[in-house]
């Protein structure tokens, strides 16, 4: 049944995201935050600023979501919050209390997982005045935009994503890891071009960073087709840029977007984030169905 509550939005860009207005999401009622939800599920990405939210309503709040997924590194998860990460330039003590410079290239989050994160969630505590924002690319929006040849030619390409690939090829937010962590996160296989569970919409799910190649395809060839669809669907035409206010709460479904954070001047000024992620299920190609390895 459709949620009771109806709420004042305005899109972030034409087609894609909303935001919400006029809800404290830590005083929200039940039917306030199912309204929340919905237009969370029909729009991509939400916005709501002004919010004040302490870790216990984070954790509140994600959960009208689905499960909350836990982090691969868990040394920047909040104390006493380990569904909480910390993304923050801020030493205390002589130690990094975050994960700085976090996701600083066009990506899809846990993309090297088998069941990559469905949203993902970020809580703006301390922001600088100028740089680190964030953007959002509608990636359905980019799928559309192609003419349809190129679109079959695509449907059915499948994506090699590796975890060590990414953490020995990234230049920014490096972080140590072992060769249990690399054991932990075997290399998994999604396809191009996703299908949403929810309407079958379909999406140009390129990502960068954990992107070693496209399956059946030479390199220096699947590299460059991949740099050349991120190019194509990062376009201004299909990307929100989010300045942050503190107080900030954005979300976006990681099935139909990308996203990147951008730099700022780290050492004049302080970044802080409390991010959270939900749980999210196994990729759908353009034809519906989960995609496999391939044979060794
Ligand atoms: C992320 O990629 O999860 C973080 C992006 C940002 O910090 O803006």
């Amino acid at each position: 049944m459709a949620a009771k509550v109806e709420l004042t939005t305005r899109e972030l860009k034409p087609g894609f995201g909303a935001e919400i207005l006029g809800v404290d999401l830590a005083q929200a009622d039940a039917e306030t935050l199912k309204a929340v939800t919905e237009v969370f599920q029909n729009s991509g990405a939400i916005l709501l600023r002004g919010q004040k939210m302490g870790p216990g309503d984070l954790m509140a709040f994600i959960n009208q979501f689905g499960e909350p997924e836990g982090h691969t590194l868990g040394e920047y998860t909040l104390p006493g919050y380990p569904k909480i990460y910390v993304l923050s330039n801020r030493i205390v003590d002589g130690r990094p209390i975050g994960a700085h410079n976090d996701g600083v290239v066009w990506h899809t989050d846990y993309s090297y997982r088998q069941e990559p994160v469905m949203c993902t969630m970020l809580y703006a505590v301390e922001v600088p005045p100028v740089g680190s924002d964030t953007l959002l690319a509608d990636i359905v929006a980019a799928y559309n935009a192609l003419p349809e040849a190129r679109r079959e030619a695509l449907d059915d390409l499948v994506v090699h994503h590796s975890f060590q690939y990414f953490m020995e090829s990234r230049v920014y937010g490096k972080a140590e890891t072992s060769p249990e962590l690399f054991a932990q996160n075997p290399d998994v296989f999604h396809p191009l071009i996703r299908r949403h569970p929810q309407d079958g919409r379909k999406a140009l799910w390129v990502s960068t960073g954990t992107v070693k190649g496209i399956v059946g395809m030479p390199e220096p060839e699947g590299a460059q087709l991949v740099d050349e669809l991120v190019a194509f669907a990062t376009q201004d035409e299909f990307v929100f840029r989010h300045r942050w206010e503190v107080g900030d709460v954005l979300m976006w479904d990681n099935r139909c977007t990308l996203h990147t954070g951008t730099l700022f001047d780290d050492t004049k000024y302080i970044r802080q984030m409390h991010r959270l992620w939900v749980k999210g299920d196994r990729p759908l190609a353009a034809n519906g169905q989960p995609v496999f390895a391939p044979a060794a």
